[in-house]
């Protein structure tokens, strides 16, 4: 763990405009600068960073926040990677604070295992380098398969000593506990007290969470024994879900969204050759056919999938199956096959970079058209066959979600295969119209659950009630602690004796004014998120004195300051257009803060008395008697509606 004084002083360092700076061109726009939206391709600047407010907000793709959140987002950082990232940049020391047995002990079962693996982990890579047999057996192994140090480093890659339980035993010493090391299947436990690692005399592959933690390993033996597998995994486990993991794309994830193209290979050794030979966005679904789950991962990162095949064809035919799931995704896939006889490790090996590289760009096809043209093949002068390969195929084309990029395919499979597009267009409207649209369905299902939430859109549309509450956090955020002079009308009898509404004015910082009018009406914010935060601001400002807004956004999870980061960089959309050369917007908002205050909070309060009157009225007709009381509060209501509206024009 990251200590709590590191990131403080990270926060206090980072400089949002410097880091934003190094990703992307900034020009200076009024108090802000602006620059194209590196998560779009976009072609007029609409992405926009705040030196005073310290956030970034990219108005393209609705993403925003802090320093922090703009490295996590477009490096696909974890939080702690993405502080020591910073911390790197600043020249600042990260001071890591160790686990005592207690604190081990304390940790969740989950927890308990993500540790015993990381431990496992780093004795497994001492092991290799640092004990004779490890150097003598393991090390000279990878050394030989061509592997450098630095690759051997990147991928952690271990050594498990040939005792029956070295490993074991070592853990148990340390204080980890047997539970954990059988769960993780690290030890295999037989009878009352009789334990094995199950790695014994192998080399050790960890395979990591996108986030570099360390969920199972691979284990390949090193002598020729016919009965034992060459390779062993971890079991499942409640943290290694084998469907759920890409070998290697904790290491390829950065350059997979680079490239825009993520090359997917069979196994271990083919990711590390790749990575090795410069071709760093590379992942393994290892073991496994491909799923749907492995497909969102990379989804996420790009659009691009390019498979590479072994050189023999029995597999071909079967692994052309699980692309169909990547089709279904939407995903653009493209396949490679490598000569007879040679796989993604051996080629990558006995070639230069540079020829790799070539053999990749030139060899790479698209899916569909590879598939219609090996199709053809094999069913020449067969029609029998043929017929089968027509209802493959279209299958394959069905799978795709968008329809115009359905009926180039079918264009282009007519031609390859010579057969006319309406015989294809007819299949594929035989596959079932229902088909498709369950396709396409899940299709929309699936994008839904990885779209970024886009607070403005969300907002935006909303209703009035909405729209209030948002400026209310919005003037929060902006004027919170700033000193007004608020006009309050209240009740006074003038000379005759009559009740008139009198302006009294007095001070009081916004928030306090904000808070105190609320209250009178028991007014609870209705979005949930608002309400969370109005609580904390209006908590966080009466406790500090010197609140600031930055602290507050840094201290806030990442959502949530994203969503704060968008409602205060809304006034700054005008300087997207140019329209404030003098910036007249931002003078004239300030210089009208009180009115916009009181204005506002108004505003709301008969909003929502006139919703409470609707309601009641609904309830009026309902009831056929007994609707009296009812009647009567409506009547108070409207008189305080009245009350209220007088002040609201006044104000106006
Ligand atoms: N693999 C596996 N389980 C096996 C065999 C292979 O998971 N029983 C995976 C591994 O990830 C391996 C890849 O498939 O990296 C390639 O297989 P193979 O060439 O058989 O493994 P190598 O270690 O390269 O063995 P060899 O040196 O004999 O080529
Ligand atoms: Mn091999």
């Amino acid at each position: 763990m990251i200590a709590k004084e590191t990131i403080d002083k990270v926060f206090d360092a980072a400089r949002v405009e410097e880091v934003i700076g190094d990703f992307v061109q900034l020009k200076r726009s009024g108090s802000n600068f602006k620059g194209l939206s590196p998560f779009t391709d976009e072609r007029t600047p609409s992405f926009m960073v705040s030196p005073v407010k310290q956030i970034w907000k990219d108005f393209s793709s609705g993403k925003g926040g802090n320093v922090v959140a703009f490295i996590m987002e477009h490096e696909h950082f974890t939080y702690p990677e993405a502080i020591k990232y910073l911390a790197k940049k600043y020249g600042i020391e990260v001071e890591e604070t160790e686990q005592s047995n207690e604190q081990k002990e304390k940790a969740g079962e989950r927890e308990s295992m993500y540790l015993v693996s990381e431990f496992a982990r780093t004795y497994f890579k001492d092991n290799l380098f640092k004990t004779e047999p490890g150097k003598a057996i393991g090390l000279s192994y990878f050394k030989e398969r061509g592997f450098k140090v630095e690759t051997i480093e990147a991928f952690q890659l271990g050594y498990c000593l040939d005792q029956w339980d070295a490993f074991t035993k070592t853990a148990l010493d340390k204080g980890y506990q047997l539970e954990f090391l059988e769960k993780t299947g690290l030890t295999i436990v037989k009878g009352e007290d009789r334990m094995f690692d199950r790695f014994k005399g192998r080399v050790m592959f960890p395979i990591h969470s996108m986030s570099g933690r360390v969920l199972g390993f691979g284990g390949r033996i090193l002598k020729t024994d016919k009965k034992a597998a060459k390779y062993l995994n971890s079991p499942e486990s409640e943290i290694y879900h084998k469907s759920k993991v890409l070998y290697g794309l904790y290491q390829a994830k950065q350059s997979i969204a680079k490239e825009d193209n993520c090359y997917l290979v069979e196994g271990y050794t083919d990711v590390i050759q790749f990575y090795q030979s410069g071709i760093t966005n590379v992942v393994a679904s290892s073991g496994t056919a491909l799923t749907p789950e492995q497909i969102r991962l990379v989804n996420r990162l790009t659009k691009n999938i390019t498979v590479l095949f072994d050189g023999d064809a029995a597999g071909l035919r079967a692994s052309m199956r699980g692309i169909d799931l990547i089709l279904e995704q939407g995903m653009n896939v493209k396949v490679v096959t490598f000569p007879e006889g040679e796989d993604p490790d051996s080629f990558a090996a006995s070639n230069s970079p540079d020829e790799l590289q070539y053999f990749l760009d030139t060899n790479a096809k698209d899916f569909i058209q590879f598939k219609a043209s090996v199709l053809v093949n094999e069913a020449q002068n067969d029609p029998v066959k043929k017929a089968e390969t027509i209802r493959d195929i279209v299958h394959s084309i069905g799978k795709i979600p968008d329809r115009i990029q359905r009926e180039v395919y079918i264009q282009e499979c007519s031609r390859i295969m010579d057969i006319s597009e309406e015989v294809l267009f007819n299949s594929l409207a035989q596959l079932g119209k229902k088909e498709l649209a369950e396709a396409s369905k899940k299709f929309k299902k699936e994008q839904k659950a990885f779209e970024v939430v886009r607070p403005e859109q969300k907002v935006e549309k909303i209703d009035t009630q909405q729209f209030l509450e948002r400026k209310i956090i919005e003037l929060l955020l902006l004027y919170g602690m700033e000193e007004g002079e608020f006009q309050d009308l209240v009740l006074k009898e003038d000379d005759k004796g009559e009740l008139v509404l009198e302006p009294e004015v007095h001070g009081a910082k916004v928030f306090e004014k904000i808070y105190l009018d609320l209250q009178q009406d028991e007014v609870e914010l209705s979005n949930p998120l608002f309400r969370d935060v109005y609580v904390h601001l209006i908590e966080e400002m009466h406790a500090n004195e010197t609140f600031t807004i930055e602290s507050f956004l840094n201290k806030t999870a990442p959502e949530i300051a994203s969503e704060l980061s968008s409602i205060l960089m809304d006034d700054e959309k005008y300087n997207l257009h140019n329209w404030d050369k003098n910036n007249i917007f931002v003078k004239e908002k300030k210089a009208g803060m009180t009115q916009l205050v009181s204005e506002t909070i108004l505003s709301l309060r008969c909003h929502l008395i006139d919703k409470r009157v609707d309601q009641l009225q609904n309830e009026v007709l309902k009831t056929e008697n007994g609707s009296h009381e009812i009647l009567e509060e409506i009547m108070n209501y409207h008189q305080l509606k009245k009350l209220l509206s007088n002040k609201l024009n006044r104000v106006l």
